[in-house]
């Protein structure tokens, strides 16, 4: 059996270890909580062998082959660290670091450990993206030019909530415009200029984030992200020929249509036996098991790319994390002017 640990026993670790059980050679053996009555709680709800009242302990563990990191943003640097230094295995929920200076050095530890790291961006492994890329490989919808992509939901106003703590990372970006911005670069790979505006709530994180990317050859992604609002949340690809439709909620389990300037069109429906997270898992322990330290899907290059766009769409839209962020006053500066210019 593949034994998993899981650190911070928050409402997104529920929902992986459900999809866990259904992943065959796996299962839950150690949880790691700041409290260890919550902890034992969680073990006993799915049967895990090792509660621990810190996350510090759970590096202890020797029977461990991977951990899950299910803390708030602001927490995965220093737990991914850890487990990293102790040559435990990674799988980290996004975004990976709250900057891409933080990534960096997660990654940089990873390959010195020559460990496995990856960002839990479960999206990337789901049958609807491998679908579009097929659709889009074999030249049906013809040139890609645009991308329009969003993710919001309408969340309570609470200054508690993690989604609205700037202590923790909060705001929609991070939390979900992360997935439409990952779907451009997909597509498209590193943009060449960025524009973003983000309206900034009374907690100070960004409730509502746009985008515009432009890539190489003249292509564009519009994209959106929302707390306080339920967007459609769905993504649509267009091609010279007719565009893909990824159907809402397009990061999650979902369906994939396409339809051509001609008429044509096609629908396919997929049959999910899990809530869309045992494809992560798999890919992560085939990867650990083959002993490789990154997934060729989701490598530490494109998580780095991932970063690297978030800050710069944060420096552009005035997203700021005072407590975890490194910019300096001359890089808020520069960036400011460079984007007034374009
Ligand atoms: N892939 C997805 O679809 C998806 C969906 C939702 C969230 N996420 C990601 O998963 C991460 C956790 O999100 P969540 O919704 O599960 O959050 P959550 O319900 O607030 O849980 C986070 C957990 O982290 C631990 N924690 C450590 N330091 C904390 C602090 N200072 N304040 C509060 N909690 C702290 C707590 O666990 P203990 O008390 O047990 O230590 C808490 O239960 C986020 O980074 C988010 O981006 C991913």
């Amino acid at each position: 059996m593949f034994n998993w640990g899981i650190i911070g026993l928050g409402k997104i670790a529920h929902k992986f270890v459900e999809d866990l059980q259904k992943v065959p050679d796996a299962r839950l053996y150690a949880v790691a909580s700041r409290d260890l009555e919550r902890s034992q709680d969680f073990s006993l709800l799915y049967n895990a062998e090792k509660p621990f009242g810190s996350y510090e302990e759970i590096v202890t563990c020797q029977e461990l082959d991977a951990v899950y990191i299910a803390t708030p943003h602001t927490g995965h640097f220093e737990n991914s660290i850890m487990c990293l230094e102790h040559n435990i295995p990674v799988l980290c929920e996004k975004p990976l670091g709250m900057n891409a200076e933080q990534v960096h050095k997660m990654v940089s530890l990873a390959r010195f450990q020559e460990t496995f790291l990856m960002e839990a961006m479960w999206t990337r492994f789901l049958p609807t993206i491998k679908k579009v890329l097929e659709l889009i490989d074999s030249g049906i919808i013809g040139e890609v030019r645009t991308l329009k992509a969003d993710f919001g939901f309408a969340a309570e106003r609470d200054p508690r909530s993690r989604v609205f703590n700037q202590g923790l990372g909060g705001g929609s970006l991070l939390d979900v415009g992360i997935y439409p911005v990952f779907l451009s670069l997909l597509l498209f790979g590193r943009p060449k200029s960025i524009r973003a505006a983000a309206s900034i709530g009374p907690t100070n994180v960004d409730e509502d984030c746009a985008m515009i990317l432009k890539f190489q050859g003249q292509k564009l992604a519009m994209l959106h992200s929302s707390i306080i609002t339920n967007t459609k949340t769905e993504a649509v690809i267009y091609g010279e020929k007719g565009h893909i439709h990824i159907h809402p909620r397009w990061h999650e389990l979902s369906s994939v249509s396409y339809e051509l300037n001609n008429g044509q069109s096609e629908r396919f429906d997929f049959e999910y036996h899990c809530r869309g997270f045992s494809y992560e898992i798999q890919e992560a322990m085939d990867c650990i098991k083959g002993g490789r330290f990154q997934s060729d899907k989701m490598s530490h290059d494109f998580s780095l790319m991932l970063m690297k766009v978030l800050d710069d769409i944060r420096l552009q839209a005035n997203i700021f994390y005072p407590l975890s962020d490194h910019f300096t006053d001359k890089e808020i500066a520069t960036k400011a002017n460079k984007f007034s210019q374009n």
